[in-house]
């Protein structure tokens, strides 16, 4: 039964403060933990939605975030209401940024977020729409 859903777990994503900034991650973190997940899947599980959390609040202006664990993978997807990515293939590009000077006094910027996601997922998809938002899904195999 590869499809039935085991745990859902919606989350609010807020751009108002750091401090909670990757919060949603990190519990996803613990869940994983909790069901006896190994723990470079849980690695690689934690980094692509960290990168995808901090992308949602620092390009996005916030959105929601949204987690379902089936018995061999794991599916995260974070929607948001930002200015979307014109150009997806440019946005790829390790060091290609458009971070403003504050989410850079954060230590954000590098342009290594979505190289990282693809690294450590096994499928990762953006939809976007110039003006509209910004979806990212990412799968990790468990
Ligand atoms: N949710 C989003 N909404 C709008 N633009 C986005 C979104 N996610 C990514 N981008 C665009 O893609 C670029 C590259 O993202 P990436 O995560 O690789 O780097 P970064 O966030 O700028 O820096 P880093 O992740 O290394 O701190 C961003 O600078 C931004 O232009
Ligand atoms: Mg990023």
């Amino acid at each position: 039964m590869e499809d039935t859903v085991l745990f859902r777990k919606q989350y609010v994503i807020s751009a108002d403060d750091p401090l909670t900034f990757g919060e949603a991650s990190s519990d996803i973190k613990k869940t994983l933990k909790q069901l006896g997940v190994p723990p470079d899947v849980i690695r690689r599980a934690a980094v692509s939605m960290y990168e995808a959390e901090i992308n949602t609040i620092i390009h996005g202006g916030g959105g929601e975030g949204e987690v379902f664990i089936y018995a061999g993978r794991v599916k995260i997807v974070f929607r948001d209401q930002g200015p979307g990515i014109p150009d997806i293939e440019k946005a790829m590009q390790p060091g290609f940024s458009t971070a403003s000077e504050k989410a850079r006094e954060m230590g954000f910027g590098a342009g290594l977020g979505l190289p990282n996601i693809k690294k450590n997922s096994d499928e990762f998809t953006i939809e976007s729409e110039p003006g509209k938002g910004t979806t990212v899904t990412i799968i990790v195999r468990l």
